[in-house]
């Protein structure tokens, strides 16, 4: 066990034993926000003292008479208001290091209670390009899978493809009149996308287009048998796209089931929502009003419209249903852009009015969680919306390919000796992973800036320099060998110098950064701390002889940089972004 559970746990048992009725679950301990104040802190106890009208500091001391934690730490001190603060000895960080050297873990633990979560991300819609919009919501849901994954949850992966609506009565029209068979062979999507521009356009200068489109859509949605298969060519050709990006991001999903799915549960829905008084008529359509909560006052959600079309609400709460139904699941995360914030709060108001804590679609023992996760936009280095330079929006697929490019050109400059094959593969690998580090890095809910220099950059906080620090140090394992065999992974290790144990400390906390990217949905936490690893690495290499040091401490010390490299991997690896052993 982490030095900071154990201590945890006897901290609680402690808080029981000065007062047995307390519940001690809310007593945690984390990393101190100052290394000058400990390595850990709790400031459970306040609350605790506060909610029983009791002296802070006297039940600190209370329960520090009660905890014995000496073999883990050094004196335990209280301070301020009642925080308590805790400084790891070297013995139990070398011990907890040997562990990990061993292979017995990698400084995080499987979560005490499995839970179930539900991830819809990425889903992008039938017959149009993914584009650069698209690239945050896959990049982020694929995070946070990885994490919550590596973490021991249960991960559903669902892809909602926007795969009915509208836009298929205006491009069922393009596909019957205009349609370029050799264009749609070449570029599918492209072809796709000239169809509805084309038709859209029409409509808009012809209220009859306008009005054949609503036609071709009442007879796709009742089953005709042409437009129907004209509609599934469509959904083939975009899921061959959609699949070409995943697989080079290395993205999968357990489930891509489309908004079409959940067509037929529709209809009865909403008649289901209207007799149990969800939902209630207004101007010939349905809608549930929320009378009782401020801010979705005047936002009712409109469920069928007045043509008996339904919304998107519509479908999203059918959706729902069928994932409670299916997987009982504990927790749900949406990770779209935020404007669609107030369609998720619709959504979630909806719900629970529909179905109260106690229904029977509910996880018993759990109050079901639903996360909207959501982020900004993507801006040009002119902070606009970041656009081609003629103006279109870009899409993921050229992206990638500069990517790439872009890499390969640097890699080729650095290491002109490396064979082709070789430097294109490293390219591939830098490239995706900037694009994708750039993405993961600034807080989600800020627009940032999207710029190539930056992100490919060798130094600075990037996966560019992240991959080369743990190219380093695999490196420096190739030189060992060379001299002479090194049992490295069964080795005692020593903490010395301050840089070695600084190092040390930081791993330690590895999987607590995992935690709070999980229950926080933030990659960024792990972003940065895979930078201050890496940082805390090179101050170390640089004052610490590994190759040159004696037996003991080289051994100790190769240790060590093998954690560093594992712990580098493994991070770099839940942000969906890979490694290679040189650049
Ligand atoms: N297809 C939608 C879009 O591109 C995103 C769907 C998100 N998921 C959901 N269950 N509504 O904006």
């Amino acid at each position: 066990m982490l030095p900071h559970k154990q201590i945890e746990l006897r901290l609680q048992q402690a808080v029981r034993a000065v007062l047995p009725d307390a519940d001690s679950s809310s007593v945690l301990v984390r990393p101190c926000p100052d290394p000058k104040f400990g390595d850990y802190q709790s400031n459970a106890l306040m609350s605790v003292a506060r909610a029983r009208k009791l002296n802070p500091r006297h039940l600190a001391t209370d329960v520090l008479a009660k905890l014995d934690v000496s073999e883990i730490c050094e004196k335990v001190e209280i301070a301020g208001a009642g925080f308590l603060n805790f400084r790891l000895k070297n013995s139990s960080i070398a011990q907890t290091l040997e562990a990990a050297a061993r292979g017995e873990h990698l400084f995080f633990e499987q979560a005490a209670h499995r839970r179930t979560v539900v991830i819809d991300f990425s889903s992008p819609n039938v017959a149009k390009p993914m584009h650069i919009g698209h690239i945050r919501s896959t990049i982020l849901g694929d995070c946070l899978a990885r994490s919550l994954r590596l973490l021991g949850h249960r991960v559903v992966t669902d892809n909602h493809i926007g795969d009915w609506g509208t836009q298929f009565g205006k491009l069922l029209i393009g596909w019957k009149k205009h349609l370029d068979r050799a264009g749609l062979k070449s570029d599918p999507i492209g072809e796709m996308e000239r169809l509805y521009k084309l038709v859209n356009a029409a409509s808009e200068a012809d209220e009859n287009v306008l009005e054949e489109a609503r036609r071709e859509l009442v007879n796709l949605q009742g089953g005709d048998a042409e437009n129907l298969s004209i509609w599934r060519e469509m959904i083939a050709l975009s899921e061959k796209q959609f699949d070409e990006i995943y697989s080079r991001l290395g993205v999968k999903f357990d489930l891509s089931l489309g908004e079409s799915f959940y067509n037929p549960r529709l209809n009865p829905l909403v008649d289901e929502l209207l007799a149990g008084g969800i939902a209630r008529e207004s101007d010939g359509a349905i809608a549930i009003f929320f009378d009782d909560n401020p801010q979705l006052k005047a936002h009712p959600a409109l469920i069928r419209k007045s043509d008996g079309g339904f919304n998107y609400t519509t479908t999203d709460l059918a959706t729902l249903e069928y994932r409670l139904k299916t997987w009982r699941p504990d927790e749900i995360i949406y990770v779209t852009d935020g404007r669609q914030q107030l369609h998720f709060q619709q959504v979630f108001a909806a719900f629970r009015k529909w179905q109260p804590a106690n229904s029977e679609l509910r996880t018993p023992n759990s109050e079901l969680k639903l996360a909207h996760v959501w982020f900004g936009s993507i801006l040009g280095e002119d902070g606009r919306p970041f656009k081609t330079r003629s103006g279109e929006t870009v899409k993921l697929a050229d992206l990638l390919d500069e990517a790439e490019g872009r890499a390969y050109k640097i890699v080729s400059e650095k290491s002109p000796d490396l064979p082709e094959a070789r430097r294109r593969e490293i390219a591939r690998v830098v490239g995706l992973g900037a694009v994708k580090y750039a993405d993961l890095l600034p807080n989600r809910q800020s627009d940032y800036i999207f710029s190539w220099d930056k992100m490919l950059a060798l130094n600075g906080n990037t996966a560019p320099y992240l991959q080369y620090a743990h190219t380093r140090i695999r490196s420096i394992f190739r030189k060992a060998e060379g001299t002479s065999n090194i049992e490295h992974r069964t080795s005692n290790i020593e903490l010395k110098a301050t840089e070695e144990i600084a190092l040390a400390k930081l791993l330690l906390v590895f999987g607590l950064t995992l935690e709070a990217v999980a229950e926080e949905y933030r990659p960024n936490f792990l972003c940065n701390y895979l930078y201050d690893l890496a940082g805390k690495f090179t101050a170390f290499y640089e004052n610490c002889p590994v190759l040159k040091a004696d037996d003991a401490t080289r051994a100790s010390r190769l240790a060590l940089c093998d954690l560093t490299a594992r712990v580098l991997n493994q991070g770099l690896h839940v942000l969906g972004i890979e490694t290679v052993e040189q650049m």
